[in-house]
């Protein structure tokens, strides 16, 4: 194996997939997130980091959150994992009350290197992202890890431990775990900011192959006006300290997108301009 063959494969799979529609979104919302509040008590003062925070997000979007630092994208992304409770008001996941980790739902964190484990190969890793309830037999499992490794272009590397891969390998085999269980939502806070460029990069275009390739709703927080730009149909703008919900964005780019034509593609500058001068006007006011 080398990396040239991952390459290889890497890059049939992104190319069948580009060839693909894009999941289709219909009108049902799969999230609907009802007038939260969060409050925090941080040394006997109350702060508010969401205020009558409404939105619904489509089934099968792409949908991303920004906003300063401090703002509150960490602790929605937290409530709507249902990893932590609204102070007021309802998050509903598919029509239902969210009062726990859903099944169906899945987080991935900046902090990919924690959730991998360093004495199992990359395979058992996918593997360990299985529902242990499900009853798939030994041979269906072993398919089902073979898809996603291909998937996330780890093919070659199924018998490597994590020491032996790089860091943008890493937080593919963290994506190809958390895929495995099919769920409806993927959650992801800052995933790729720990990689260079290039990586991130190639992660983006991963993101975007998987997103067009199965249905999946994708709730995903940058930093990054750029890559939200890139990768969502729609661009969340939270404002500072409770300020909550400032501009909802409509990203109606091509699909399907990649790092080289979106990027050029004039839609793409003004929109990222507009949405960069908006998060950096705030900052300077701050
Ligand atoms: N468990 C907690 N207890 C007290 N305060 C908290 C807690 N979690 C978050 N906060 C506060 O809530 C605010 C929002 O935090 P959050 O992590 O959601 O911001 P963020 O937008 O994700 O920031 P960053 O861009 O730096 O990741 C911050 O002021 C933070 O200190
Ligand atoms: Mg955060």
């Amino acid at each position: 194996m080398d990396g040239s063959q991952t390459a290889t494969n890497f890059a049939a799979t992104r190319a069948a997939a580009a060839a693909r529609q894009p999941a289709t979104t219909t009108d049902a919302p799969i999230l609907s997130i009802n007038a939260i509040d969060k409050r925090f008590t941080v040394r006997g003062r109350e702060v508010a980091v969401l205020r009558d925070f409404s939105c619904t997000i489509a089934r099968n979007s792409f949908v991303s959150v920004i906003g300063p630092s401090g703002c509150g994208k960490s602790t929605l992304l937290r409530l709507l994992a249902g990893l932590d409770r609204p102070t007021a008001g309802q998050i509903l996941f598919d029509g239902a009350p969210i009062n726990g980790p859903p099944p169906g739902m899945i987080a991935v964190f900046q902090q990919y290197a924690k959730s991998i484990f360093p004495w199992r190969s990359v395979a058992h890793n996918v593997a360990f992202g299985i529902d242990p309830a499900s009853r798939l037999s030994r041979t269906e499992k072993s398919a089902l890890v073979a898809e996603h490794l291909a998937l996330v272009g780890l093919s070659d590397h199924a018998d490597h431990w994590p020491a032996q891969i790089s860091g943008g390998m890493q937080q593919r085999l963290a994506i190809a775990r958390a895929l495995i269980r099919k769920p409806e939502v993927l959650l992801m806070d800052e995933p790729f900011s720990a990689v260079d460029a290039m990586t991130r990069a190639l992660l983006q275009d991963l993101l975007l192959h998987i997103w067009r390739s199965r249905p999946i709703t994708i709730v995903f927080v940058t930093h990054d006006v750029d890559e939200a730009v890139l990768l969502s149909q729609r661009v969340l703008s939270l404002g500072r300290f409770g300020a909550g919900l400032r501009e909802d964005v409509t990203i109606d780019l091509p699909q399907p997108r990649d790092q080289i034509t979106t990027r050029a593609d004039p839609g793409f500058i003004a929109l990222r301009q507009r949405l960069f001068a908006s998060i950096f006007h705030q900052e300077q006011a701050s």
